[in-house]
């Protein structure tokens, strides 16, 4: 065996970034200040002065702004809102694992668009929308989940053209966004066109995923409809969750969170990068500036399917398939190596039991 065991499978945040005495500070003056709200029902948008900050922070109404337990049970509610069983939605190929889950549970036609380490497939989908054009196309422009990929401003703005001509909404999903270590923001597509764009945000990867904290701007008539589905789903996300992170937001620690947490990942990207190109150069792999995965494409005769025993019970290296971030098929030899929760010396370890895995399939 090569030692500890090495987990590159989980997109989780590292325990250390947590702002564990922050949060206690937030949690104790919430259920002072706010104790007969947030430990009552409320409304199903959320908690009204969180509602309102966001709309602040985004640049938005507050009737534009919907929060949530987590952004993925809003993927769940724009399922009800928009699809109904056959109806097709677009998604990038590569795309977020559960996102698929979800669209299959409405019986969504899911047609996926290729994506570059710039970003989607301009060409790929002008000729899908000749054939369909989708209720909605969902992507993750920002340091992609699970690729890595971010997009060029070109094709971002070629996008929301493309959905303006044909008429279909852009689900933003954008938790990654945030955390760019180096290099300069381009504008997101909420930015570009709030008309045809939902945008989608989460504390979980900025404060931490316990809370259950997410939200999404957009069309007002949108965020009511869907509202709605959510009132009828669970009455009200967590009040007091959304207490508390708004006594740690509107205290002003965000920022300097942010500024932590570039600070604690940047050199585990760094360390990953360095190590790829020192213990597997010839395979290919995207090299993003920000957010938490990057991924590999294997050598050519080498699947993940085929490595991942290998890793496991030589190595003591947990891989992930590949294939689940599929919907039509592929990804046989894609690999998405989360980075943020190891250490860049178990980042380096982990990227040689990589390669020693795949020299001994060779
Ligand atoms: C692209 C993407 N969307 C949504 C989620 C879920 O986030 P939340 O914790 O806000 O439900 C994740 C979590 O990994 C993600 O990577």
């Amino acid at each position: 065996m090569s030692g500890e065991l090495i987990n590159f499978t989980r997109g989780v945040p590292a325990t250390e970034s947590f702002p564990i005495a922050e949060m206690s500070a937030a949690a104790e003056r919430a259920v002072q200040k706010y104790g007969t709200t947030i430990l009552q029902y409320g409304k199903s948008t959320g908690f009204l002065p969180l509602v309102e900050w966001l709309a602040d922070w985004m640049g938005v109404q507050p009737n534009q702004v919907l929060t949530a337990n987590g952004s993925l049970s809003l993927i769940e509610f724009f399922g009800y809102h928009f699809i109904e069983p056959g109806d097709t939605v677009f998604v990038e190929v590569p795309t977020y694992d559960r996102t698929i889950t979800l669209l299959r549970r409405h019986h969504a036609n899911i047609v996926g668009i290729p994506l570059d380490a710039d970003g989607l497939d301009i060409g790929a989908l002008e000729a899908a929308l000749q054939q369909q054009v989708p209720k909605f196309f969902y992507l993750i422009p920002d340091f992609q989940n699970p690729a890595g990929a971010t997009y060029s401003l070109e094709k971002r703005q070629r996008l929301v053209e493309l959905a303006e001509q044909y008429g279909f909404w852009l689900l933003e999903d954008a938790p990654y966004r945030p955390l760019r270590y180096r290099g300069e923001a381009q504008p997101s597509l909420f930015e570009l066109n709030p008309n045809r764009v939902l945008h989608m945000l989460s504390f979980s990867k900025l404060i931490g995923p316990g809370p259950r904290v997410g939200f999404v701007v957009g069309d007002a008539d949108v965020i009511r409809a869907v509202a709605k589905i959510a009132e009828d789903t669970y009455i009200a996300p967590s009040l007091l969750s959304q207490g508390i992170v708004y006594e740690y937001l509107n205290e002003g620690h965000l920022p300097a969170q942010i500024e932590k947490l570039k600070a604690l990942y940047a050199p585990r990207l760094d360390a990953t990068l360095a190590a790829l190109d020192k213990y597997l150069p010839d395979a290919q792999s995207t090299r993003p500036d920000g957010g938490f995965f990057l991924s590999v494409t294997l050598p050519e005769g080498i699947t993940t399917e085929a490595l991942r025993p290998v890793a496991r019970e030589q190595f003591a290296l947990n891989l992930a398939s590949g294939q689940a971030f599929f919907p039509n098929g592929g990804g046989e030899r894609f690999l998405r190596l989360p980075y943020c929760a190891l250490t860049p010396e178990q980042l380096d370890d982990g990227v040689r039991r990589l390669a020693e895995a795949v020299a001994a399939l060779r």
